[in-house]
């Protein structure tokens, strides 16, 4: 039987759209519902284009009622996956959930996370520092921010030349090229799999 994904988003969707076309072609896992608390995020579009559900919710929802964690057991929901997810994740969702909440981000953590921490305000924050190298982090999600297990990291270099929209293209190519097989890896529990190796923390 294939393992159960929701994924949750709040904007553009370019990593939700990726992880569901890897799995559309993997008989490993699938994904069930993407859910979004703005309801003009591009990645309702991107997943209504795949057949995919949607739901989308408010903060009251999220925060006041248990209807989005009905949902997820309705749907027998296995794995949530945060992808560009901007809320705080609530505390029953993640009690039901036991390491089974994941998320991706922009930066080499514990470096760049936290709040205000998200998108072009940490590329900029990577030149403004001159770093030489930035990345990508996948890691469980806890009551905290960004503080969660660290499951995987992949790295960049920064050029001195390098612009924050520079950075944000080589993130992009990161995230695109290993966050569907870091989840398939973990659903699966292979964290020997040669193509991820020297990867996983
Ligand atoms: C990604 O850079 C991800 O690392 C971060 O938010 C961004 C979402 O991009 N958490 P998209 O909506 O998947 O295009």
């Amino acid at each position: 039987m294939k393992t159960r994904i929701a994924i949750f988003a709040s904007g553009n969707g370019s990593n939700a759209e990726n992880i569901i076309r890897y799995f559309l072609k993997r008989d490993t896992a699938e994904v069930l519902l993407v859910l979004s608390n703005s309801p003009k995020a591009k990645v309702l579009e991107r997943a209504k284009a795949l057949n995919i559900s949607v739901v989308t919710f408010s903060k009251e929802d999220f925060y006041m009622s248990e209807s989005v964690l009905n949902r997820l057991l309705n749907e027998k929901i296995d794995w949530i996956i945060l992808a560009g997810f901007l809320l705080k994740f609530p505390e029953p969702i993640l009690q039901h959930f036991k390491n089974k909440v994941i998320n991706i981000h922009p930066a080499l953590l514990p470096k760049y996370g936290g709040k205000g921490m998200y998108g072009m305000n940490i590329h900029k924050a990577i030149v403004e520092k001159k770093e030489s190298e930035t990345g990508i982090t996948i890691h469980f999600v806890n009551e905290n921010y960004d503080e969660g297990k660290i499951i995987f990291q992949a790295k960049t270099e920064v050029l001195g030349t390098d612009t924050p929209e520079i950075i944000a293209k080589k993130i992009h190519t990161l995230e695109q090229q290993y966050f569907p097989k870091v989840i398939e890896n973990l659903i699966t529990e292979n964290p020997q799999d040669t193509r991820l190796r020297g990867h996983m923390q």
